[in-house]
């Protein structure tokens, strides 16, 4: 099973990442936690991408496909991807590369929540610099200027669903699996 998740900032992609993760027995890949482990680690690739992760702005496309290829090649029994694509660049490049290897993605879902309610996650969770109130709305603006779009790419293919992520994560998750399950690829003949 391959997945992709997309959301604001604070929508809970991580959190569900997690959860369909164990679920299916499949690999959850953060392309943000792979970022904050080599900025924490002091890499040459953390120094490299250290700015933008702390300002909030988008890694440069390139870089993220280098972190991300590895994990996602290893993860033979699907993967649950969190964070990536998030613009529609990223998107056709990523496609360009799994459609060749019959490991295009099956199933895009789209955590939807309300402005006040990422905001809030965000301030409470505290994460490090990018979690300050100055960085959570430049982080909301690059999300509406460079990820929307990509929301509106992906709409109206019969893979792509929005479930609503403000209920608590258990109830998320459930919709989701119901979701999935209900897709074509997925569901098995009666
Ligand atoms: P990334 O780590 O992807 O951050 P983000 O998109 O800003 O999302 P967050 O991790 O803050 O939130 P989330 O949606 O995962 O929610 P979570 O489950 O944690 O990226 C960080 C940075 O890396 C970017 O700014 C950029 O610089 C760079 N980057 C990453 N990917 C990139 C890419 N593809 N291209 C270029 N640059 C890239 O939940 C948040 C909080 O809410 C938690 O405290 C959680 O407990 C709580 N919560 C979760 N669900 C619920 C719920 N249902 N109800 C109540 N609380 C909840």
């Amino acid at each position: 099973m391959r997945l992709l998740l997309i959301g604001a900032p604070g929508s809970g992609k991580g959190t569900q990442a997690e959860l369909l993760a164990a679920r299916f027995g499949i690999a959850h890949i953060s392309s943000g936690d792979l970022l904050r482990q080599h900025v924490r680690e002091r890499t040459q690739f953390g120094l490299q991408v250290k700015a933008y992760v702390d300002k909030g702005d988008l890694v440069p496309d390139s870089l993220v496909m280098d972190i991300l290829r590895k994990p996602v090649v290893a993860a033979r029994d699907g993967y649950v991807l969190d964070g990536f694509p998030r613009t529609v660049d990223q998107a056709q490049a990523a496609y360009a590369v799994a459609q060749p290897l019959g490991a295009e993605v099956q199933a895009a879902i789209h955590l939807d929540v309300a402005q006040d309610e990422l905001v809030r996650r965000l301030l409470a969770r505290g994460r490090g610099a990018d979690d300050s109130a100055a960085v959570i709305k430049h982080r909301l603006e690059v999300y509406a200027e460079k990820t929307v779009p990509l929301l509106e790419y992906y709409a109206g293919r019969e893979w792509m669903f929005t479930v609503d992520g403000a209920m608590p994560p258990e109830s998320v998750h459930e919709d989701i699996v119901s979701r999935i399950r209900k897709l074509d690829t997925f569901s098995t003949p009666a």
